[in-house]
């Protein structure tokens, strides 16, 4: 099928789509979501499934073959394989992923498989019931852990792990990660620590350049690069040379940027555009659906966010502002 595709002002072509399909989560990872009561968005004010799909279809139209669904966590929302069954039948399609804790996965894997999910990617920053609940706010590894074999049991592979390191944190468990890869066979990736927490305790100093947790492991496993075509791809990523199954992968925001090959646009649970994870401004598309649109009348307002989207992040400018929605609105 030939698709028009959608490019910005800086010549990049959207092609990957973010879904946030709530802001809830079941967790309080504390560089995401607030430890206080959280204010739920209203019901009325969340995206239904209908308008989602809706859409959704407007964005594949123009080009966008990949899409993710995210939170908050997606498997709060009621009846959530019926939303990826309905996502993955849209014709163009090509990438129907899923961003997860996994605290929900175990028994229903398998029919988001069946559904049209092809891929997932689950949440883990620490590998000891102590650290995960003090970083979580809950007891709850070992139900990760099982849905996250409960993931790999249901083939929806390759299933990728996501690490966020902090400094004195977490960042002496890199290699106890690796281990994990190499056993489970999954694609563990360490992201850098992004100023989008809550309670705004991001600090430089905690961010641990990926580079430096490469080293680390290095040094235990041995790492070769993998090679990707895909110039949009957030991860470096490594083999071990070994031949062990899994993979490492690097996702470095603040120490290496990859803006300049950014494929990526957000819609909110709230319905909101976000043309960056950094956008100090959102785009009501909900207004406008809500209103009566027509279909070319989203199409145009579309084309001409995706006009507005930023050139690159400024986290390491001196004039940054963090923006006010944290992670757990805008869904990773
Ligand atoms: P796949 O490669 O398709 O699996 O997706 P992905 O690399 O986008 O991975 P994923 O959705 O798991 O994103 C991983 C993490 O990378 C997110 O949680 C963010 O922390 C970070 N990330 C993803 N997209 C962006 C982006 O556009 N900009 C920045 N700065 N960080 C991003
Ligand atoms: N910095 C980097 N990554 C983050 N995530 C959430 N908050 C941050 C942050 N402040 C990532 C988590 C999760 C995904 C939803 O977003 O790894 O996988
Ligand atoms: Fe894209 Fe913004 Fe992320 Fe840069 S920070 S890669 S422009 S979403």
């Amino acid at each position: 099928m030939n698709l028009p595709v959608l490019k910005d002002s800086f010549g990049r072509a959207i092609r990957d789509l973010r879904i946030s399909i709530t802001d809830r989560c079941n967790f309080r990872c504390f560089y995401c979501m607030p430890t206080e009561a959280m204010e739920w968005k209203p019901k009325p004010e969340i995206l239904t499934y209908e308008e989602i799909i809706t859409l959704a279809e407007v964005f594949v139209g123009l080009g966008v073959n990949k899409l993710r669904v995210t939170g908050g966590e997606p498997m709060l929302r009621r009846d959530l394989e019926s939303l990826v069954e309905r996502l993955g039948a849209i014709p163009g399609m090509s990438d129907l992923a899923m961003t997860t804790n996994a605290h929900f996965l175990r028994g229903r894997a398998e029919a988001l498989k069946r559904g049209g999910l092809q891929r997932i990617t689950i949440s883990l920053d620490s590998l000891t019931p102590e650290r995960f609940s003090l970083l979580t706010g809950r007891n709850e590894l070992h139900r990760v852990l099982d849905g996250i074999d409960s993931a790999i049991e249901a083939g929806l592979h390759p299933v990728k792990v996501n690490c966020v390191m902090m400094r004195g944190i977490n960042d002496d468990q890199a290699v106890s990660f690796a281990e994990f890869a190499r056993a489970k066979g999954v694609h563990v990736r360490f992201i850098e620590f992004m100023p989008l927490d809550n309670g705004k305790v991001w600090k430089r100093e905690m961010v641990i350049p990926g580079e430096e947790t490469r080293a680390r492991i290095h040094e235990v496993f041995p790492l070769e690069r993998v090679q990707s075509e895909n110039l949009s791809e957030t991860a470096r990523r490594w083999r071990f040379a070994d031949g062990a199954p899994g993979e490492i992968g690097f996702i470095n925001p603040v120490t290496q940027p990859f803006c300049g090959h950014c494929s990526r646009i957000r819609l909110t649970a709230d319905g909101q555009i976000r043309t960056c994870l950094f956008s100090n401004v959102e785009h009501n598309i909900k207004a406008l659906l809500r209103s009566g649109a027509t279909h070319d009348d989203l199409i145009e307002f579309i084309a001409a966010t995706i006009e507005k989207k930023e050139e690159r992040h400024h986290i390491n400018d001196p004039e940054f502002v963090q923006p006010l929605r944290t992670m757990s609105c805008i869904g990773g």
